[in-house]
């Protein structure tokens, strides 16, 4: 089998282009109600807010606002308030698409007025939300939920209400504290727990900080939390707000301070985790799919000095026998780092291409007046202040930056990478330094490079002024969180449109909705023991935040990593959804190769991996329909196991397999938390740990070992491994039904060629197909049912289940088919040719030989002893 790798080709985006105040005095003294406005379905309504008392602090208070409290659909309740006289800054809904955006001009028409300053309470409520605005004076407003009408208020904004000025807007809820609401999200950050910390304060304002930092504002920037009460029932909160932020969280309370735009909340009401992803992605948009290839192993370096140089890397893995799907190259292929250019000396443009060619023909997948600064010129579409182009330094030194708002610009985007894309084919962007990283801070111009409320990040430091204008007068003050998202965008349109394939974008600054587009990786971590414990937070709430393919850099990116780190990296890093080993260029070098003890780990975690793949590949579908992360944290699928809600250490790839890493120097054994059920090791099938209550196991976890258990409950297709992923994809597939301690099991696998643009499209149905697989096993006996839904292209490429492999039938001894005892709908296949069943230890047998097409539903009833 050929194997297949490619080249990624990246860029970087560089083109050569206080008020302090006295404690006692309020920010805000609130608004109280003037009207309220009901729509006759009790669906909407429309108040409006007079301001009771202005304060000095922060600038004048804005007097009238109108508040908008909406279900837009039956599980998102939208409380939306702004500005009644003037217009303010708000996300463009062409940016992130929204419903309701007229509802409130029409509710005012159409609807009477049901309250004039009475001292009660109005509610509406059109699913397990209720909205309740207080007429009290400061006016509160609450959002309690209707099953659990006695049990704590989701949210309930405390005196002395909301502050909105032009500058500075407040508003706050009190939660009901410890043991009572747990909370996660907030990003982006670099944590030690995956829960939100009492007495955290998350700053968001995108800011080139490498992620080796605790608790400082990083790339992106997602004011998103999904707040976990007793038993599980889980909400979610966003403030659709771009502008700056502090959000500071005390356990029992949570309050926003904001530099501007409006107060747009979305309320999503669960009532499980995996039903809030939902809800919140059908919002922001379902994740991008990704393609097939991307799920394999990536290698990059910032520093690879030259084509033979990534050649000799190639070799490297090869002779390894350590599987490399991706090849990356960093900002040095660039000429000057200039973004679409390549380096005369060091990466011609004939060996590169010859590199590439090589790459694809393994089946691997990967100029000087400068003309992208001189037609960014021309076509006028950079970022601008104080009446001309702003000029920047980025790598390169001198730099413009595109202004993604320019209509001409994704255009203008396209058209870059197009001529790039025809003097050298690569197969994936990635899209660097998009918070904007600028190496210089410029001085304050305006206001809005000097706001009257500090947030916690210098908004001048090291990026694009806030002064600095977009096209259609939109000022970075407002938009600045937006870049990334906006870039990954028009990247991951450009490579739709030029390549007809899925695109591959890899993004560093994100925002709500980035997922839609681009994958993540967690930015610039470090290479230690820490930063290893570090990335497992991190990926979790990449995942929260909508974008499922996300890894850390594998071995850490800056510092001198070692064998031990590196080899405990790999075995956690094999199972990132996006797993890539990156480095620094003034760090040793680190591919897997390097070490021996990492090479043996490195096959063996990535060996599980590839035969993971098409596992991996069906929760990616599950997250292009239902905005599921891939990896997830313990409790989304036991969410009313309270010690799973505090667990930072371990993570489920899906829904029941458990990764348990080593996080510890010198470590020999871990201490992992298993919640009920039976779990299985997934290297050795054996090793089963039966859980009858959530504990922790101390299990053995020697220098190669690596803790990856599968519970009972799952049925997982998996396939062979191989040193790319298109070899893998052609080996038979093998389903392992693994029972729960009720004798029950399901799973699914989804199928495509794994770059056709969309993923399960409704319009050409021969594209893909998606099968639902269900077991039960009772008294000796058991039944696995394979459900089509949809098996043409399936059946068209010829996909066959060749074993099946049955844990979890009892526990203690070898579990043995009865003599002619095994049928595949009626026909007794136990004695056909090829095929064998053997008992393969306690509790477990493994069937061989079988040629079951996957496009056809199937039944399949076994008998055993044991
Ligand atoms: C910053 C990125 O985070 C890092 O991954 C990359 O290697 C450097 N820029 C150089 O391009």
């Amino acid at each position: 089998m050929k194997p297949y790798r490619r080249l990624l080709f990246f860029i970087s985006l560089c083109f050569s282009c206080s008020l302090s105040l006295s404690q006692d005095e309020p920010t805000g003294n609130g608004y109280k109600v003037n009207s309220v406005h009901i729509d006759p379905s009790g669906k909407s309504l429309a108040a409006k807010l007079q301001l009771i008392n202005s304060t000095s602090v922060y600038g004048p208070d804005i007097r009238n606002l109108n508040l908008f409290a909406i279900f837009e659909t039956s599980n998102r309740l939208r409380v939306k308030i702004t500005d009644t006289d003037q217009p303010r800054w708000e996300i463009p809904a062409q940016i992130i698409p929204r419903e309701s955006e007229n509802f409130h001009r029409s509710l005012s028409e159409r609807s009477q007025v049901i309250l004039q300053e009475s001292p009660h309470v109005l509610s509406i409520s059109d699913s397990d939300l209720i909205f309740t605005l207080n007429n009290s004076t400061p006016f509160t407003f609450t959002v309690t939920r209707r099953s659990a009408k006695d049990s704590d208020p989701l949210f309930n904004t405390t005196a002395p209400g909301i502050v909105f000025k032009d500058q500075y807007l407040e508003i706050s809820s009190s939660l009901p504290g410890n043991n009572r609401s747990w909370l996660y999200g907030l990003g982006e950050h670099t944590k030690k727990q995956f829960k939100l910390n009492a007495g955290d304060t998350y700053t968001l304002w995108n800011s080139d900080i490498a992620a080796s930092n605790l608790d400082l504002p990083l790339y992106g920037s997602h004011p998103f939390y999904l707040d976990v009460r007793p038993g599980g029932i889980s909400h979610g909160v966003l403030l659709l707000n771009s502008n700056g932020m502090d959000i500071t969280y005390t356990g029992t309370s949570i309050s926003y301070k904001v530099i501007g735009g409006i107060f747009d909340l979305y309320f999503f009401s669960g009532p499980s985790p995996v039903a809030v992803m939902d809800q919140y992605t059908e919002l922001i948009g379902r994740p991008a799919p990704m393609p097939y290839w991307a799920f394999g192993f990536h290698q990059c370096r910032y520093g690879y000095k030259n084509v033979s140089d990534l050649e000799s890397v190639v070799d490297g893995y090869a002779k390894a026998g350590i599987p490399l799907e991706v090849m990356w190259t960093d900002i040095d292929y660039m000429d000057a780092y200039k973004d679409f250019t390549l380096d005369p000396i060091n990466f011609p443009v004939d060996k590169m291409l010859a590199f590439v060619n090589r790459l694809h023909n393994n089946s691997q997948n990967i100029n000087n007046s400068y003309g992208t600064y001189l037609r960014g010129i021309g076509d006028g579409i950079f970022l601008r202040r104080n009446g001309s182009n702003y000029l920047g330094k980025v790598w390169p030194g001198d730099v413009y930056f595109p202004d993604f708002f320019h209509p001409n610009a994704s255009d203008y985007w396209k058209e870059e990478i197009n001529i790039f894309q025809k003097i050298l084919p690569v197969d994936g962007l990635w899209i660097d330094m998009n918070e904007i990283s600028n190496f210089i801070t410029s001085q304050p111009l305006n206001q809005l490079d000097d706001p009257p409320y500090k947030i916690k990040r210098a908004v001048l430091e090291k990026t694009v002024p806030p002064s600095a204008v977009h096209y259609g007068n939109i000022t970075e003050y407002d938009a600045h969180n937006l870049f990334g998202l906006l870039e990954s965008k028009a990247a991951h349109d450009a490579l739709t449109n030029i390549t007809g394939k899925r695109p591959f974008v890899l993004s560093r600054s994100t925002f709500v909705g980035s997922g839609k587009y681009a994958a993540h990786w967690t930015g610039d971590n470090a290479a230690n023991w820490e930063n290893l414990g570090y990335s497992i937070p991190s990926i979790l709430n990449s995942g929260l935040f909508g974008i499922p393919m996300v890894g850390a850099d594998i071995c850490g990116f800056s510092g001198d990593t070692n064998e031990e780190l590196c080899r405990r990296w790999i075995q956690l890093g094999a199972f990132y959804p996006f797993s890539r080993d990156h480095s620094e260029i003034n760090s040793i070098r680190q591919e897997l190769y390097i070490w021996e003890s990492v090479a043996r780990s490195a096959r063996k975690a990535l060996g599980l991996r590839y035969r993971l793949l098409p596992y991996y590949y069906t929760l990616m579908y599950e997250a292009r329909v239902k905005g599921t992360p891939i990896a997830r944290p313990l409790f989304f699928s036991f969410p009313d196991d309270s010690e799973a809600l505090e667990i930072s250490t371990q993570f489920l790839i899906g829904n029941g397999v458990m990764i348990s890493p080593v996080l510890q120097q010198g470590a020999v054994s871990v201490s992992a938390y298993f919640p009920v059920g039976k779990w299985f090791n997934l290297f050795n099938y054996s090793d089963l740990v039966i859980a009858n209550t959530g504990e922790y196991v101390r299990l053995d976890a020697g220098s190669e070992s690596i803790n990856v258990h599968v519970r009972g409950g799952n049925i997982l297709a998996m396939q062979q491994e191989a040193m790319t992923t298109k070899a893998s994809r052609l080996t038979g597939f093998e389903l392992l039904v693994a029972f729960d301690e009720d004798g029950r099991a399901d799973g699914e696998v989804f199928l495509d060629d794994g770059e056709v643009v969309e993923m399960g499209g409704e319009e050409d149905l021969s594209q893909w197909s998606l099968v639902r697989f269900t077991g039960s096993v009772e008294a000796g006996k058991g039944v696995v049912k394979a459900q089509v839904v949809n098996g043409t292209y399936a059946a068209d490429h010829k996909f066959e289940v060749d074993k099946l492999t049955f844990l979890g039938l009892e526990t203690t001894k070898p579990a043995t088919l009865k003599a002619n005892a095994l049928y595949v709908n009626g026909f007794e296949v136990s004695k056909s040719k090829g095929v064998s069943v053997k008992s393969e230890g306690a509790g477990r047998f493994g069937v061989k030989g079988l040629s079951q097409p996957i496009g056809e539903s199937f039944e399949l009833e076994f008998e055993f002893t044991s």
